[in-house]
């Protein structure tokens, strides 16, 4: 009997090591955060999100989604989060796994794997170029290597155009994040279409962008290790490069400056350019106070291993 309604819930991800280079078939590692976006669809006459109409402007994922990858009727389409939107934190790969999610389970076909390549497809088909980092570690939860080649804990690859990425299960070690948010929205596109341009007119930035793939390997050995201060001094590396490629901006530095006297190590997550900062301490309420001090939002979180889940 096909369901009638279904609720799906998904994490919101900080990457660790590895964003913008992953674009570019390098590698990244991603982790699930205690942060999550709720979902509930059920059918209706017509198509209502929050309440409101599906709006094609408004709901960009939602409706490429309901119009590529949806063979039933129309839905109502209610969601709850407490992942803020375009913070780098991966509000919209939390909204394209739960929503292919309910999709999936609707008809009775929902696999990780499927939904890994399904809600890829959203993303990539709405923001243009991505990696299917942030869809994977949504979809799997816990922490995702996303690598050129093939390693142990291979959970699924994604390919597209001339490439594939192979998606590994990472085991983390305890260790707690603070979140500092600018406030000000960071517009993935964007930023990679900056880096995009930047890569192909410079040696220096393709030489950047190999070299922090080699520190995101050296970052997953530092974290099998448990070697968080090695972790945190490979994450400031990986800061000075994306400083480099010109995704950082005045305020996240103020916050990465902020943070950096009570942490192992601290970086901007995602594309930048606005949005978030991460810290690895093991000191959370002063970076929450310091992040807090120069105008910032904190976000004490904690790597959590539950990825997207759907029901009835
Ligand atoms: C965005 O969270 C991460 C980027 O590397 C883009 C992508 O991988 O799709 C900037």
């Amino acid at each position: 009997m096909p369901l009638t309604m279904v609720s799906a819930s998904s994490p919101a991800k900080a990457i660790l090591f590895g964003e913008h280079a992953v674009v570019y078939g390098l590698p990244a590692l991603a982790v699930s955060l205690d942060r999550r976006l709720e979902m509930t669809v059920h059918p209706s006459e017509v198509w209502t999100v929050d309440g409101a109409p599906l709006e094609s402007r408004k709901h960009r994922y939602i409706r490429w989604g309901a119009e590529n990858l949806w063979d039933g009727g129309p839905l109502n389409i209610s969601t709850r989060s407490s992942i803020p939107s375009a913070s780098g934190l991966g509000s919209s790969a939390a909204l394209c796994c739960s929503l292919i999610s309910c999709f999936l389970e609707m008809r009775g076909a929902m696999s990780p794997e499927e939904l890994a390549r399904k809600a890829f497809e959203v993303e990539y088909n709405v923001q243009g170029k991505a990696s299917p980092t942030d869809t994977s570690c949504c979809t799997h939860g816990s922490a995702v290597l996303v690598s050129p080649d093939r390693r142990d804990d291979h959970l699924w690859s994604i390919s597209k155009e001339e490439r594939t990425w192979h998606v590994h299960h990472v085991p983390l070690p305890p260790m707690e994040l603070v979140v500092g948010y600018t406030r000000t929205p960071s517009v993935t596109t964007v930023m990679v279409a900056k880096v995009r341009d930047y890569y192909q007119r410079s040696g220096f930035a393709r030489e950047t962008i190999e070299e922090i793939g080699q520190l995101t390997m050296a970052g997953l050995e530092a974290l099998k290790k448990g070697d968080l201060v090695e972790v945190g001094a490979l994450m400031d590396r990986n800061q000075a490069l994306l400083s480099i490629l010109g995704v950082s901006t005045k305020e996240l530095k103020k916050l990465l400056d902020a943070a950096a006297p009570h942490s192992y190590g601290v970086k901007i997550t995602g594309a930048g350019g606005g949005g978030s900062m991460i810290a690895l301490t093991d000191r959370p309420e002063l970076v929450e106070q310091a992040i807090m001090r120069i105008g910032g939002t904190p976000y004490r979180v904690r790597p959590s291993n539950t990825g997207t889940t759907v029901g009835p």
